[in-house]
């Protein structure tokens, strides 16, 4: 600014009417430099207005101190919109050891699942929150999970919950017509919904409660909600015997109705409602 000054009082002054035409011109000057000025602090806010914080879990097996909370500022007119987008940034740009898991970044897969700001979710379909309503968004692994590096958590207890449910079409009676489909109707079929849909990313069972605590006994949201999908499938003929499997203290009735699961998913399912209508079946009162 000082030198925008300079240079113009010394390209108009030549004269004994220097000190008028000076002061004027100074005038005008200082005016145009108090616009500039203005402009430049309006850009200088408005680039602080797009840096944002994000503060994301980090822990190395190979290295291990105690975890910790990192801090990374990137630019989001730089960045895509989602929080997935911000970690593949900060990964390709600042810090190539953050691990996390990712695939098809359109909330299919379900690998990208994590703690957003104290909520379970895909970091490929969580909006990053602008950086004038918040402060940094903290990213941590999923909730009471064991943590394998950063954000990659051990699912191999999950899965073998999921795997101890059968999930496959299970019969006693030889198909009708060899080599095709069993069909069903479209009344049948629509019960499948709200189910079929899950992509066992854990969002649910992590963010439920009798999970926590039991992680070993309690099948959790997920599995359930897989267990019911087979139970209310017409072309199944184990549902007795899928029942009789998980009528348990422990692999079923630790679910209290809390519902954090619902809330949870990613999906807009309700594993909750779900793990009733297996209670109601037990109890013979559901269809
Ligand atoms: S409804 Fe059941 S499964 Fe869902 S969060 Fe509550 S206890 Fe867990
Ligand atoms: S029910 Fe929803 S939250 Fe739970 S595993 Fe399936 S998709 Fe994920
Ligand atoms: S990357 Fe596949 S669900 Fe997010």
């Amino acid at each position: 600014m000082a030198g925008l000054i300079r240079r113009a009082i010394a390209a108009g002054v030549s004269s004994a009417s220097r000190s008028t035409a000076a002061s004027f011109r100074y005038v005008v000057v200082r005016g145009m430099a108090s616009e500039v000025q203005a402009q430049q602090v309006d850009l200088k806010a408005q680039d602080k207005t797009s840096l944002k914080t994000f503060s994301i879990y980090r822990w190395n097996p190979e290295n291990p101190k105690k975890p910790e909370l990192r801090e990374y500022e990137i630019d989001l007119k730089e960045c895509g919109p989602m929080v997935l987008d911000a970690l593949i940034k900060i990964k390709n740009e600042m810090d190539p050891s953050l691990t996390f898991r990712r695939s098809c970044r359109e909330g299919i897969c379900g690998s990208c699942a994590m703690n957003i700001d104290g909520c379970n979710g895909l970091a490929c379909l969580t909006k990053i929150a602008p950086s004038s309503s918040v402060g940094a968004t903290t990213i941590t692994p999923l909730p009471h999970m064991f943590v394998i590096k950063d954000l990659v958590v051990d699912m191999t207890n999950f899965y073998n919950q999921y795997k101890s449910i059968e999930p496959w079409l299970k019969r006693k009676s030889p198909p009708t017509e060899p080599g095709k489909e069993i069909r069903q109707s479209k009344k049948d079929r629509a019960k499948l919904d709200g189910m079929y849909e899950c992509i066992l990313c854990a969002c649910c069972s992590t963010s439920c409660p009798s999970y926590w605590w039991n992680p070993e006994t309690y099948l959790g949201p997920a599995a359930l909600l897989h267990a019911n999908r087979w139970i209310s499938d017409s072309r199944d003929e184990y549902t007795k015997e899928r029942l009789d499997a998980i009528n348990d203290e422990f692999k079923l009735y630790r679910c209290h109705t809390i519902l954090n699961c619902a809330r949870a998913c990613p999906k807009g399912l309700n594993p909750g409602k779900q793990i009733t209508h297996i209670k109601q079946l037990q109890l013979g009162v559901g269809a």
